[in-house]
């Protein structure tokens, strides 16, 4: 890896609050005396040659985007991500190209990325005209364009830049995840399935639902309580709700571990004025409300502490040992609920960048809280060297070919995701879903907006039974893909293209992924009864018969999820 520096940076960058920073320098390939940089009146640019062959990946989270080439991303934090623009729930300025390298920007402003769709410079017309078709398709596909990658950051004089390389796109990222100081490690326990309570359950139906899970030997391993648990939600008072829905949380709790069950709480970093720790941590907060809210500045110390303290001494205390970041993210499609860009807070940061740096900074906040205790908690923001937290991204989109692609992205950029479970049409819509959180990093059932059990709604608890074992079998492999994940950095859940890197038919795969070593999972839609799959040159048995299958595209028809696994020769 090789960093370079353009200008003068800024000084609130991601690198400056990543802990475990780990750059070590070696020589590149790269040409890197064909990088550009110049000011202008906006803040700053950089020009990156793109070759007409490549492809590239990455930018963080996107649900709508894969294969970049052609395309203009603005890196903006957002939760409504819907259309293809880069806003995403995590954006991250890392882009890694099948040509061998990786680009990592060092900033937290929404940068826009032109990949190979860029129009030409006026005096670069006369070096390629000769390639520029004329055709309407010609005109209008900026596809395999060529040309450059061309980044405006916003503001900024200048910017430091990194380099990496390696033969697959897997090795380019895994260098870049041990950069940021290696993959997180997660307990055995947080890789059990997750079912989260219905909001309004009180404390008597939420152990009775946890006892019919036993009952029904259905292997459950972690308990989410949504916004209800908080005497005030948006915002947050973190404080129980014991006049009405838990009057005696803790003998609650008390049952809740004794039956073997872990517990993660929902929160947003909204501090209510009736939070106890509301006066001591409002000098340390943003200059803007959230939900009636102060909004702390975890880039300010004094923030962290009131905050990882109260966490650390009221909740972690009493046995919880996860929690569900929300609303981290911010809106800008729906009205913008959240802080604006032009806020303001102690620490310096501008309210653009905070919208890019809060999801690990409040990832950071809550892990000192936690003093070490593992965790596998969820979160709705991240950002730019967010791989050594063991947070996993979701949504509140549910388009399924969407999930499937933020699966295959989230592998570019240091990234985890759940494509969790939520309100189903009905069984099929359940199951399939389910088979994908089954065979994905975090396997997580959200009840929070319906009082039924959904397999008791949908009558398909046997499926479910049977699919929550599957997970629990899973657990030994998924467990050594994060022990891989935090030595080597390489990502327990891919794209195709990334360890197939030479593989042409792997480019615009978004549909189907890897897991671990040796999995290629390719679910099958709700509605759907089959797909066609491509499997790269190998050999793969069929991971539920036992049975080789041959590699290249052919079609499959079936109730399960179809799942292969790679074999040795
Ligand atoms: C949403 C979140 C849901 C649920 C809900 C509760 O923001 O994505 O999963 O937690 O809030 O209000």
């Amino acid at each position: 890896m090789k960093k370079l520096t353009f200008g003068v940076p800024e000084k609130n960058v991601p690198t400056k609050f990543c802990d475990g920073l780990n750059y070590t320098e070696t020589a590149v390939s790269y040409p890197t005396d064909k990088i550009e940089f110049y000011e202008n009146s906006r803040g700053c640019c950089l020009r990156f040659p793109l070759g007409k062959d490549e492809h590239v990946y990455g930018g963080g989270l996107q649900t709508v985007l894969f294969d970049l080439v052609g395309k203009k991303l603005t890196l903006r934090t957002n939760a409504d991500c819907e259309v293809k623009t880069g806003d995403s729930h995590a954006p991250v300025p890392f882009l890694v190209s099948t040509a061998g390298y990786g680009i990592y920007i060092d900033t937290a402003r929404y940068a826009e990325i032109y990949i190979g769709s860029s129009p030409l410079l006026l005096h670069e017309v006369g070096k390629t005209d000769d390639s520029l078709g004329t055709s309407t398709d010609e005109l209008y596909n900026n596809e395999g364009a060529g040309g450059n990658i061309s980044v405006q950051i916003p503001s900024a004089k200048g910017v430091d830049v990194y380099i990496f390389e390696g033969k697959t796109i897997t090795d380019i990222v895994a260098e870049y995840n041990r950069f940021s100081g290696g993959g997180c490690d997660v307990p055995e326990w947080g890789l059990m399935p997750f079912f989260r309570m219905y909001v309004e359950y009180r404390d008597s139906e939420v152990l009775e639902k946890a006892r019919s899970f036993i009952d029904k030997k259905l292997p459950i391993g972690v308990i989410g309580l949504e916004p209800g648990w908080h005497s005030h939600a948006y915002s947050c008072t973190f404080k129980w709700r014991t006049e009405t829905l838990y009057p005696d949380y803790e003998k609650m709790l008390k049952e809740l571990f004794g039956m073997g069950y872990h517990l993660n709480l929902w929160e947003h970093c909204f501090v209510h004025p009736d939070c106890d720790f509301y006066r001591d941590i409002l000098p340390y907060c943003g200059d803007y409300r959230v939900f009636g809210g102060a909004v702390p500045d975890f880039a300010d110390e004094n923030a962290v502490k009131i905050f990882s303290e109260h966490h650390r001494d009221k909740l972690i205390s009493l046995g919880i040992d996860g929690f569900k970041l929300d609303e981290c993210d911010g809106s800008d499609f729906t009205g913008s609920w959240s802080f604006p860009n032009m806020a303001a807070f102690p620490s310096g940061l501008d309210g653009e960048q905070y919208h890019s740096l809060l999801g690990t900074l409040y990832a950071r906040t809550l892990l000192r809280a936690l003093e070490g205790k593992p965790t596998m908690s969820l979160i709705r923001s991240a950002g730019a060297l967010a791989a050594p937290y063991p947070f996993v991204l979701y949504s509140d989109l549910s388009d399924f070919s969407e999930y499937i692609r933020a699966l295959c992205n989230s592998g570019f950029s240091g990234l985890l995701w759940t494509p969790e479970v939520r309100y189903s049409f009905g069984a099929d819509e359940y199951v399939r879903r389910l088979q994908t959180a089954v065979f994905s990093v975090m396997c997580n059932m959200n009840g929070w907006n319906d009082p039924r059990i959904p397999w008791e709604n949908h009558g398909c608890e046997n499926e479910v039974r049977e699919l929550l074992n599957e997970r629990v079998k899973l657990i030994p492999m998924l467990k050594k893909a994060f022990m891989r994940y935090r030595t080597e950095g390489v990502a327990p859940a891919r794209a195709l293209v990334s360890d197939y890197t030479n593989d042409a038919e792997t480019y615009k795969t978004d549909d189907e992924y890897l897991l671990g070593d040796s999995l290629l999972v390719a679910p099958i839609a709700p509605g759907e009864k089959g797909r066609e799959v491509y499997l790269p040159e190998g050999n793969w048995i069929d991971y539920h018969t036992r049975e080789r299958v041959r590699c290249g595209r052919f079609e499959v028809e079936t109730a399960n999820i179809p799942v292969f696994e790679k074999a040795g020769d």
